[in-house]
């Protein structure tokens, strides 16, 4: 948990492609093979459960959260929610990335040193209330900010995430604890009056926010999602899509910052080119610093894969971190090259930051989007060097990889 990347290169290293980990009881078996990887992400998702293992969000995200359901209540709100997401709809979403980079950035002062990774956070969460939740009068975004932070600070305790482990076995447990719900509360009466008022609204199939379009979405049988499905997937596309992004963007510039002849090539795209090269250095820092190092499918019944036997209640493990460290797939695989991604689509089972298959993240083209826009406009307004030379190890927030000192930069104005 503490040091992931060390652990599973020993792993690798001593046990090869294949290899289990005992955690608590579970048996982990990792795949660090495409071919294996494969073989997940193509599987019968009935047998190959992805949403099981998420049951320790159920509290927080709810029953109709997309993260937490398989089988065919898995593909129906997975359905209802992919369309807002396709890529050429990303354009809409530029004012609001762009704007909500500019504001962060006009409070940065030359001289300052800045965490780069929490003022991403900041972004991040602006254009999630923006795009995603569709609020944008001040007042109304300034409250569900503070909702939403009070729910994040909250979760991020340490000693809450073990509330909702043991709450797993014993969902009585959270009733008694009063700070969740004085937390949750409040968040629940703002996106459920969210959610009414937006009903309610006669422009509704012009807006171009995400949850305007998942009101007017129907599936095959002609029904929306209910006000509950709404607040559950608007908290899961939050959790799902607001410190990944960040963290990502973290990385991004943490890399930047000590390559400094990928900086200087990403600043020339930022400054007149036409994003390709930025585009590429996103793709590249998600196979080098993945936010997350494995995904997870617990199996129903006893099955072979890459060969090995795997008894049912086993967890499938393919591993990001591991694919995107082969060498025979990605030479030097250490060094940071977004060469390797320009023009090059990445592959399908070689490039996995965003998980596979019928799971595979909704919001991957709005991140990659994301992190092409707020770079540009960063590189645009500021130069940025690293505080110190070294490299940032990798630390873990919660469940995602982040530069252990928040990829801290001091800023100058553009040049
Ligand atoms: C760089 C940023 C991001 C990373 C690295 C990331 C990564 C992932 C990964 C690894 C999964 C699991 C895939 C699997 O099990 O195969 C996932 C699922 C998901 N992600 Fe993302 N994600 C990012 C951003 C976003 C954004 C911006 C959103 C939405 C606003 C989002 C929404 C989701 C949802 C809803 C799922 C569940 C899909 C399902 O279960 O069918 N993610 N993401």
């Amino acid at each position: 948990m503490t040091r992931p990347k060390p652990f599973l290169r020993r792993a690798h290293a001593m046990y090869g492609d294949v290899f289990t980990m005992r955690l608590q009881g579970d048996d982990f078996v990792v795949l660090a093979h495409p071919d294996a990887v494969k073989e997940v992400f193509t599987g019968d998702p009935d047998l190959l459960r992805a949403g099981e293992g998420n049951e320790v969000l159920l509290p927080l995200l709810g029953e109709h959260a997309v993260l937490l359901l398989d089988g065919p209540r898995h593909l129906r709100q997975r359905k209802l929610l992919l369309p807002p997401f396709h890529g050429e709809r990303m354009q809409r979403y530029k004012d609001i990335i762009v704007s909500a980079t500019e504001r962060e950035v006009a409070t940065w002062r030359p001289g300052e040193e800045v965490a780069l990774a929490r003022r991403m956070q900041e972004i991040t969460l602006q254009v999630i209330m923006r795009a995603v939740f569709g609020v944008t009068e001040a007042d109304a975004v300034a409250r569900l900010r503070s909702v939403l932070l009070s729910m994040l600070d909250w979760v991020q305790e340490p000693r809450n995430m073990i509330v909702f482990i043991i709450a797993i076995t014993k969902p009585s447990l959270l009733d008694h604890i009063r700070s969740f719900g004085r937390v949750m509360e409040p968040l629940d009466a703002e996106l459920f009056a969210e959610i009414r008022a937006r009903r309610q609204v006669p422009d509704l199939a012009e807006r171009e926010d995400i949850l305007s379009m998942l009101l007017l979405a129907r599936d095959e049988d002609g029904n929306g999602l209910t006000d509950e499905e709404l607040r559950d997937e608007l908290l899961t596309l939050l959790v799902a899509g607001h410190e990944t992004t960040a963290s990502a963007l973290g990385w991004t510039f943490e890399r930047l910052m000590r390559h400094p002849d990928v900086m200087g090539n990403a600043v020339e795209d930022a400054r007149g080119g036409d994003g390709e090269y930025l585009d590429a250095i996103g793709k590249e820092t998600l196979r080098l610093r993945p936010i997350l190092p494995i995904v997870a499918r617990r199996v129903q019944q006893d099955m072979t894969i890459a060969g090995v036997d795997v008894p049912a209640g086993a967890t499938l493990a393919p591993c990001i971190y591991l694919v995107h460290h082969r060498e025979d797939v990605y030479p030097q695989p250490d060094a940071f090259r977004p060469e390797r991604f320009v023009g090059v689509k990445p592959g399908t089972y070689t490039w996995l930051p965003f998980g596979g298959g019928v799971r595979r993240c909704i919001g991957a083209a709005f991140a990659l989007f994301e992190m092409q826009q707020v770079l540009a406009t960063v590189l645009r307004s500021v130069d940025l060097q690293p505080e110190v030379r070294q490299s940032e190890h990798t630390a873990r927030r919660t469940i995602t990889l982040v530069p252990e000192h928040g990829a801290r930069a001091v800023v100058s104005r553009a040049a």
